[in-house]
């Protein structure tokens, strides 16, 4: 298997906004950021990646961006960002960015000028079109509630806005977007970023004569929108963009199956190094994102083994269960009560013993868990809001819908990152945009780096491992079948050496069947007193424990 320095590190994900306040307006920035840079080293990860900390107006947190080649006011300055990047390379580290490129903010001097006239050069930059029999242009709908179409009164036609209305969407078949998309591109890589996590890639290319869509759901439209006829000659331009540098893509791969994104990061003839999928993290939602349904523990366990299997030697995997877009996964595939801490150990011990490239989600590390905010006003998340909206709209009762609000919404993962018991949990000296979790007096770093069996020790000491035992990076991948269904266990295999993984991914007993093994040396396990012994292995609840022979 090739080797790539992307496929030996851990990537850490930093939402600036929520992660630290350096300067007392109540807004994580860049200063925070440069603060707890030497937290971030110590945790042992090689790869940050910051979502986005361009200029934007902040009707989604960034992802709406209106400069480009400017940082985000609240954020801090270019010089700042610039030695911030100098100090992860000093520190050995690299840095991703987040590219946005499949819609710029409505305050972008784009859409501004596309927007003022159908004669303006900019016209082409975006997606207009009449209105069809006094309606909309087609049946589309976004993915944060109501009609992808929004009608602009100064020419009186409609613009496609795939996610917000202050998101429209660009017309990747402009040739001039495609070479202004080049230039950003070039710019940050001047600077010296390594990669980029490239937002929703897959949606660039739309259906030619945006026809309806096909099925009548919660996202109509997906089937002439997704993986569209072109994608694959825009997602090569984009990587084509980076030719000569040595950099990390993963693009965010949403509406795409495990075929589809096989064939985008194959080795040979793909475009992305890899590609963030959403089998894992669809398991427990019904219709749409804001459906709680109970997980399928066999399911959950299939689709990881089923994507190891499928790109082992043919891919490369990205492991997560969490990042700004999802609750937190202690809360939904672990516990929140007494079993949180070995509950987050176990979950961490599953995300970076398999193939592939572990994300962490800022707060992860310390077991962070979701925060149940008593009103819609305390949430601040634009999806968030406009689906409480719509409920409300149609009729149901504001009461009903906050529960689904508390399980799904994004601001989950999106309140400050808790680092002592002091006020607003030591983020800043003011409050902060969006409530603390009330749970900071007892989770904090703080807390967690006195406690030598914390989540956050456990971390660090996973994080360690895959530096020590190349097994872990370029391993091989085989399930060990035939477990009780809480059990996950699986192999990883390079030359003599053989790594075990076994996990409980439950709240009872159970038992994990494994082969006879002579000499096994225990890495780590989430119960101090594992002893692997023998082959059929008593588990308690949300026991973990990885072990090496070498035969
Ligand atoms: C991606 C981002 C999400 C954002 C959306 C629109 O899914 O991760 O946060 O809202 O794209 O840019
Ligand atoms: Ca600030």
């Amino acid at each position: 298997m090739r080797q790539a320095w992307w496929k030996e590190a851990v990537v850490y994900q930093v939402y600036t906004r929520s992660f630290k306040d350096s300067n007392g307006d109540g807004i994580g920035d860049l200063g925070g950021v440069l603060e707890k840079l030497d937290y971030i080293a110590d945790l042992g990860v090689g790869i940050i990646w910051l979502n986005p900390i361009y200029r934007s107006p902040n009707d989604d947190n960034g992802y709406d961006i209106s400069d480009y080649r400017q940082i985000m006011n609240e954020f801090g300055t270019m010089r700042l960002f610039d030695e911030l990047l100098a100090a992860v390379h000093s520190r050995g580290m690299r840095l991703i960015m987040d590219l946005v490129v499949n819609h710029t903010s409505d305050e972008h001097e784009w859409f501004r000028r596309s927007r003022s006239s159908k004669e303006s050069e900019f016209r082409d930059y975006y997606i207009w079109h009449p209105g069809k029999e006094g309606g909309l242009p087609n049946n589309w709908r976004s993915f944060f509630e109501g009609p992808a179409w929004e009608l602009d009164p100064a020419t009186g036609e409609y613009y496609l806005h795939l996610f917000s209305r202050r998101q429209p969407d660009l017309n990747w078949e402009n040739e001039r977007v495609r070479s202004e998309v080049r230039d950003i591109i070039r710019f940050w890589l001047e600077k010296g970023v390594d990669g980029f996590r490239m937002d929703v890639i897959n949606l660039l290319s739309k259906a030619p004569g945006l026809p309806d869509g096909t099925d009548f759901s919660s996202l109509t439209g997906h089937d002439q929108f997704a993986n569209g006829p072109r994608i694959s000659e825009y997602m090569r331009f984009v990587k084509d963009s980076m030719s000569g540098y040595d950099v990390m893509t993963v693009g965010e791969t949403t509406l795409a199956d495990l075929e589809t994104i096989a064939g985008y990061v194959n080795p040979e003839h793909g475009t992305v190094d890899m590609a963030i999928n959403f089998e894992q993290v669809s398991l427990d939602r019904g219709q749409g994102v804001f459906d709680p349904i109970p997980l399928d523990l066999r399911a959950f366990k299939e689709s990881f083994a089923s994507w190891q299997r499928r790109l082992d030697g043919r891919g490369w995997n990205c492991l997560y269960l969490s990042n700004h877009d999802q609750p937190r996964q202690v809360s939904r595939f672990g516990e929140d009560g007494p079993n949180r801490s070995i509950s987050a150990k176990t979950l961490a011990t599953l995300l970076h013993t398999l193939q592939g490239t572990p994300f962490i989600m800022q707060g992860e590390e310390i077991g962070m868990t979701n925060v149940a905010f008593g009103g819609i006003d305390e949430y601040r998340d634009v999806a968030t809001l406009n689906y409480y909206r719509e409920r409300v709209a149609a009729g149901e009762d504001p009461a009903a819908i906050l529960p689904r609000i508390h399980a799904c919404s994004r601001d989950n993962a999106r309140t400050p990152v808790q680092w002592s018991a002091e006020p607003y949990a030591g983020f800043g000296s003011a409050e902060p945009w969006i409530g603390v979790n009330p749970d900071y007096t007892t989770v904090n770093v703080e807390s967690e780096l006195a406690d030598p069996d914390s989540v956050l020790q456990y971390y660090r000491r996973l994080i360690a491992l895959r530096k020590e035992h190349p097994v872990i990076v370029y391993g091989d991948f085989s399930e060990l079948t035939d477990q009780e269904i809480p059990v996950f266990a699986f192999e990883r295999r390079l030359d003599a050496t053989v790594l075990t993984t076994v996990l409980n991914l439950s709240t009872t007993d159970a038992v994990a069947v494994v082969p006879e093994e002579e000499d096994r040396r225990l890495l780590l396990a989430s119960y101090a007193d594992f002893e692997p012994r023998g082959s059929r292995i008593p588990l308690r609840p949300w026991e973990a424990a990885v072990w090496i022979s070498e035969s």
